[in-house]
């Protein structure tokens, strides 16, 4: 059963619709990255995800059921822009006041617990307002842990870290993940820190879903491919998928053909000449992670 998964998820602002019949499949124990460039929806939809927003349309299941469940809703914690702190009071004293308002049950222990879970000690006096940004992000994963849930859903919580901090975050959510067995659910625009820890990745761009891929089809996506631009692409794609039985390969829209096994480059000269089709360019490229992600989230500018 899937943790999360919304059909036709949209919600729209006015005339704009920030999210965008969007189709999102989360699995048990997944860490889903969920990448977008700025003003791409990503909050919105989180939003939209623990109820904080209503869909204009289309709908989305939370442990199966609607988010409106309360007993679904309970095992969801979430971290949505900024968290709340109350700067004045110690990252303890704002854990034990959310506690008390939640009504949790032995509000002292779990805080302690969470303390020590997202690496704050309990000791610690200082006023939130003195935090470093990495401090006050781990707080905040930790208010996102009160009553023990078992997905969380993270707004850019590696947003604005400095190395370690990215570092520090990047262990936890590992920990959470594989230790406790949460299900998460982490936005971002910055892939390079997620793509250490996500097994499955979302891309939306304006609102819709580009890809929805898992961590091990990304990197097979990303292996060499072969680059080749033919003067009868259809024609040659379609002889070369039946002469070299091949699985893996697509065709652009300008009408190249990318092959992502390797093949015998000599081979596919010869069955193309044979056949009278000229070959206009052929050779390998490797296409990075980066490259991959920037192409669906709409191109490199104002990353
Ligand atoms: N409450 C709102 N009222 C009107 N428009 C909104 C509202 N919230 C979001 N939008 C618009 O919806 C679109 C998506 O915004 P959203 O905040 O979900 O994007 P995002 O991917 O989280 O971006 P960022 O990386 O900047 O956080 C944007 O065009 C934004 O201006
Ligand atoms: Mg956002």
């Amino acid at each position: 059963m899937a943790v999360i998964q919304t059909m036709g998820l949209s919600k729209r602002y006015k005339d704009n619709w920030a999210v965008d019949r969007l189709d999102l499949r989360v699995e048990q124990g997944d860490i889903y990255g969920f990448i977008g460039r700025n003003g791409a929806g990503k909050s919105t939809t989180l939003k939209l995800l623990c109820g904080l927003a209503q869909p204009t349309q289309g709908e989305a299941l939370i442990f199966g059921k609607p988010i409106q469940d309360s007993v679904a809703r309970r095992r969801v914690g979430a971290l949505i822009e900024q968290p709340g702190l109350y700067p004045d009071l110690s990252g303890r004293e704002n854990l034990r006041l959310y506690a008390t308002l939640l009504g949790l049950d032995s509000p002292v222990r779990q805080v302690d617990e969470i303390l020590e879970t997202v690496g704050l000690s309990p000791k610690e006096k200082k006023p939130v307002k003195h935090y470093s940004m990495g401090m006050k992000q781990r707080l905040g994963v930790g208010l996102a842990l009160l009553g023990g849930p078992d997905l969380l859903l993270l707004d850019e919580p590696i947003n604005g870290l400095d190395p370690e901090g990215i570092r520090e975050m990047r262990e936890l959510l590992l920990r959470l993940n594989r230790e406790r067995g949460l299900t998460l659910l982490i936005s971002s625009h910055i892939l390079g820190e997620l793509s250490k820890i996500a097994t499955r990745y979302g891309i939306i761009q304006q609102g819709r879903m580009v890809e929805q891929i898992t961590a091990g089809e990304l990197a097979q996506k990303c292996t060499d491919y072969l680059h080749l631009q033919a003067d009868q692409p259809q024609k040659a794609a379609a002889l070369l998928e039946r002469e070299l039985h091949l699985k893996r390969w697509e065709m652009r829209p300008e009408g190249e053909i990318r092959i992502y096994e390797a093949v015998d480059t000599k081979a596919v000269g010869q069955i193309l000449t044979q056949a009278g089709i000229a070959v206009e360019e052929m050779g390998l490229h490797r296409q990075d992670l980066e490259s991959y992600f920037l192409e669906r989230m709409g191109g490199a500018d104002h990353v």
